[in-house]
Formats: structure tokens, C-alpha cells, sequence
């Protein structure tokens, strides 16, 4: 059987790092609230002239180096992102275009936090149609440009950064063994940035209500979030036919601690299959998962046969979970 079989990864954080006292100076806030409430303890913030597309080009050239594949092989390239450079083009367009990936077509997926699983299943099902012999899936956001800087309440919670991976069809077991996407529009304005866009155009008096931010009502999404984390983690376990101790390392959306343990007790996973990174980057949305698988396996603690589950939660709202064999 074919299947798409990740051979390379990368990532790329910007080099400023805001601390829990560096926000303490910006907003009303203690290092203990944010630690006790989130487990966040920094983050990292693009510098004035780095956007996203850049982020997603260096993890996405870091990625191609680890699998020694070049950039004209790539046939298909996907960006989950929500702060691309422009409303449009895609922002997969320019980065095909800085890595010199002249035979791929390139599309962003908007799914929010859940957007690298949304786009590493499109390419997924790409490759095993034999559409595609190798793919870049990227997450990549610069959060840090829609955030509310006088908004404690979402302020310290976000993080810019980008993490990748590149996909080869493959014959045999190893690969991405299934996908699961789901989604429910029917409460987007619990997490959503309202403008601008062609719903509410720019103008001055638009400006006032300050619709290009991101807004979140975060208790309610938090009880969304672990619940949707659970449930399509239990799919793509039934799917698989597997149990919860098959999985060596569950990977999920690192949006907050609190929803990490919750889910993960939900699961009754053992604190040792569960990935935790937020405390160095926070919640960076499309790019937490890839971030973490990259982080994971440059550390050496990936190998072959081990059964991974990415589980992803966002805006949308939208959950969405891949089952992997490394
Ligand atoms: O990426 C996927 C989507 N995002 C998420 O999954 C995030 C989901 N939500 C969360 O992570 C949490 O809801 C938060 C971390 C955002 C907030 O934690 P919470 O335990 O739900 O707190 P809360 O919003 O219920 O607020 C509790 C109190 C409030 O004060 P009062 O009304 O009780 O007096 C807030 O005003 O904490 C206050 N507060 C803060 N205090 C100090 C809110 N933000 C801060 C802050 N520092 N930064």
C-alpha cells in the first residue's frame, strides 16, 4: 500500500523571546497567573520585517535538508496558517517561490490551530491518490500581528513560529496511517478575528472597534477544545483499531497545559506518551504540532514503528487528528 511517510521535518522560531516578565511590564499580570493558568512561560515574536512566509521558508528549507530532497522535487506544497503575509495570494506561493519549488502547486489551508493537520491530510490523501510523489506541509503563523497587546486575557497566551514536513510516497506500513477532520461553524465568534476581510472593510470608523484582532471568549473555548480533543483522538484510535497504550507519543495542539492534562486524563494517556512544549512557545497555533514533531525527532526520540497521534483543536471551530507510524 502507498502512503505518505514523512522523511524529513523542520521548524524555525524567531529569535526574540518575550517572557512572563516582559508582560507583567505591558499588562496587568504576574508570571504566577500566567504559569498557573496556561504553563507558559515565554514565547517567541517575529522581528519587524519577518513574516510568516519567512518562518515558513526556513522550517520548510530545514525540513528539505533533513530528507535530502530538493526543492524541484517537491510536487505539492500546503501552508496551515492564519496570519499569511496577504489576505492573497497564498502564503504557500511565496514560499514556493523562495525555496525554488518551480513543480509544486501551492495552497494555504485556513483552519486555524488545526490547520498543519487539515493540510498534512491534504497532501496525505494527494499522495495516496498518486497524485503527488512528495509534498511540503508547513504550519506557520506570526500570531503575534493580530494580538491585542492591551488584551491580557489573549496577550500572553500566543507565539510566532513554524514547523514543516516533507512527505514521500512510500510502499509499506510506515506512513500516515489515517486522518480525521471535523468542524463546527455554529459558534465561530468564540474565537475568531473579525476583520479585515470583505465582511467588514477597512475604514476609519471600522478601525475603532478594532475588528483586526483576535478575539476569544477562553473558558468556553477551553471546554470545547478538550472535548474535541478527546473525541478525535478516540476516533483515530477506533479507526486504527488501536488502544490508548499503543500510542508512543501523543502530540497535540499546545494551546494551554491545562487543556493538555485534561485531555490527556480524559484519554488516561501516562504523562510519558504526551509531548509538552507550550512553556517555551506557547500556543502557536498552526504551527505547535510540527513544532513538536521536529523538536521530538532532532532530539533522537522517534524511531521506526512507534505510533504517534497529532491531535489539533482551533478556530472554527475545527478539530482534526493523524495517526502516524514512524
Ligand atoms: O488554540 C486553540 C484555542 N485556544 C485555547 O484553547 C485557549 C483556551 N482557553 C484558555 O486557555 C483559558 O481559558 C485562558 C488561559 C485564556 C484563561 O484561563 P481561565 O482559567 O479560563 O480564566 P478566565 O478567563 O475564566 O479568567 C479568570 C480571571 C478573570 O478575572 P475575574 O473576572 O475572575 O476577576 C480574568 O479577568 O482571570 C483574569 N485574567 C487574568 N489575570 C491575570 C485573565 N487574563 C489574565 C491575565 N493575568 N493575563
Amino acid at each position: 500500500m502507498i502512503r505518505a511517510r514523512i522523511i524529513g521535518t523542520g521548524s524555525y522560531v524567531p529569535e526574540k523571546v518575550l517572557t512572563n516578565a516582559d508582560l507583567e511590564k505591558m499588562v496587568e499580570t504576574s508570571d504566577e497567573w500566567i504559569t498557573a493558568r496556561t504553563g507558559i512561560r515565554e514565547r517567541h515574536i517575529a522581528a519587524d520585517k519577518e513574516y510568516t512566509s519567512d518562518l515558513a521558508t526556513k522550517a520548510a528549507q530545514n525540513a528539505l535538508d533533513m530528507a535530502g530532497v530538493k526543492a524541484e522535487e517537491i510536487d505539492y506544497l500546503v501552508v496551515g496558517t492564519i496570519t499569511g503575509d496577504y489576505p492573497w495570494p497564498a502564503t504557500a506561493c511565496i514560499v514556493q517561490s523562495n525555496l525554488g519549488a518551480v513543480n509544486a502547486g501551492a495552497v494555504d489551508v485556513s483552519a486555524a490551530c488545526s490547520g498543519f493537520v487539515y493540510a498534512l491530510a491534504a497532501a496525505s490523501d494527494r499522495i495516496q491518490a498518486g497524485h503527488a510523489k512528495k509534498a511540503l506541509v508547513i504550519g506557520a503563523e506570526t500570531l503575534s500581528r493580530i494580538i491585542d497587546w492591551e488584551d491580557r486575557n489573549t496577550c500572553i497566551l500566543f507565539g510566532d513560529g513554524a514547523g514543516a514536513v516533507v512527505l514521500e510516497a512510500q510502499e509499506g506500513e510506515a506512513g500516515i496511517l489515517s486522518t480525521h477532520l471535523h468542524a463546527d461553524g455554529t459558534q465561530l465568534e468564540l474565537l475568531y478575528q473579525p476583520g479585515f476581510a470583505t465582511r467588514i472593510l477597512p475604514s476609519i470608523e471600522a478601525l475603532k472597534e478594532r475588528p483586526n484582532f483576535l478575539y476569544m471568549q477562553g473558558n468556553e473555548v477551553f471546554k470545547v477544545a478538550v472535548r474535541s480533543l478527546t473525541e478525535v483522538a478516540n476516533i483515530a484510535l477506533k479507526a486504527n483499531q488501536m488502544k490508548v497504550e499503543d500510542i508512543d507519543l501523543f502530540i497535540p495542539h499546545q494551546a494551554n497545559i491545562r487543556i493538555l492534562e485534561a485531555t490527556a486524563k480524559r484519554l488516561k494517556l501516562r504523562s510519558e506518551q504526551v509531548y509538552i512544549n507550550v512553556d517555551r512557545f506557547g500556543n502557536t497555533s498552526g504551527a505547535t504540532i510540527p513544532l513538536a514533531l521536529d523538536e521530538v525527532n532532532r532530539a533522537g526520540k522517534l524511531k521506526a514503528g512507534d505510533i504517534l497521534l497529532l491531535d489539533a483543536f482551533g478556530g472554527g471551530f475545527t478539530w482534526a487528528a493523524a495517526m502516524v507510524r514512524w
